[in-house]
């Protein structure tokens, strides 16, 4: 694919009246957006930039994992801002929900922050943050399937945005995400995750699933709470999770425990 596709014009023209500073870079190769917006936050660029890359080399997943996608067959992007809000609890869900929200109805939101669909990982989102001499730095990860992928060392079976929205293309879809994402960041660093948290409960995938995390914790997910933790029913009381270290899987459907 070919950097003039992407809607980089577009996307600048939506976004400079909200962050006058604001730049768009698509490159053909990185190893990890991610890697390369934290590399600059740390040698002091902090201008927010959106960042593309039709191929990572090197793409990072939360928890320590790989991020691996075919150009042309998924988007990867990252977006960096200096970022001051009250509270970050509840951010990636923020993300994940705007992002949600903007690509179809369909699309369903896995605490803390994967994009699910019957089942099927869509997408995921990896946030860091660097901190310089008293200004903090936020970025934001994310991967997108757009074209089926293969299912091959996947812990989640992929879905693709194409079976929902036949024909669209990585640069189609980020013409669609880039500027809400935006808008919602800057919504977030104003007044936190709590106004966002019913309209989370109405894409929320475990609400109601027993469920089980990485660190041993079982029970029934009773949805999120107004700062973005998950709340579950365990054996012995309300149990709300905070870390976004943790993973949460739903107990297959006949399994009762
Ligand atoms: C996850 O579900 O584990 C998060 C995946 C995040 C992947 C995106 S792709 C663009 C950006 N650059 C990276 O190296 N990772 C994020």
């Amino acid at each position: 694919m070919s950097p003039n596709t992407w809607p980089a014009e577009a996307i600048w023209e939506q976004v400079y009246p909200l962050l006058p500073d604001f730049t768009v870079e698509v490159l053909p190769e990185i190893d990890s957006t991610n890697s390369e917006l934290m590399r600059r936050a740390r040698a002091g660029q902090h201008e927010p930039t959106l960042l593309v890359a039709e191929r990572q080399t090197a793409g990072r997943g939360r928890m320590g994992r790989v991020w691996q996608s075919q150009a042309g067959d998924s988007l990867t992007f990252s977006l960096s801002l200096p970022y001051a809000p009250k509270d970050w609890s509840g951010l990636s869900l923020a993300v994940g929900l705007s992002l949600a929200e903007s690509l179809h109805p369909q699309v369903g939101l896995k605490w803390p922050n994967d994009l699910w669909v019957h089942a099927r990982k869509l997408g995921g989102i990896l946030v860091e943050a660097a901190s310089m001499g008293g200004r903090s730095q936020v970025v934001i990860g994310v991967g997108l399937n757009i074209r089926p992928r293969p299912a091959d060392g996947l812990n989640t079976p992929p879905a693709a945005l194409t079976e929902w929205r036949p024909g669209i293309t990585a640069a189609q879809t980020l013409g669609l995400v880039a500027a809400p994402l935006i808008q919602t960041l800057l919504n977030f660093e104003q007044t936190g995750f709590a106004p966002l948290q019913a309209r989370f409960e109405a894409r929320d995938v475990l609400k109601g699933h027993r469920v089980h995390t990485s660190d041993g914790a079982q029970g029934l997910s009773l949805g999120v709470s107004p700062s973005g933790a998950l709340r579950l029913q365990t054996a012995s009381g309300v149990l709300d999770i905070h870390s976004s270290e943790v993973s949460v899987r739903p107990f297959p459907a006949e399994d009762k425990r």
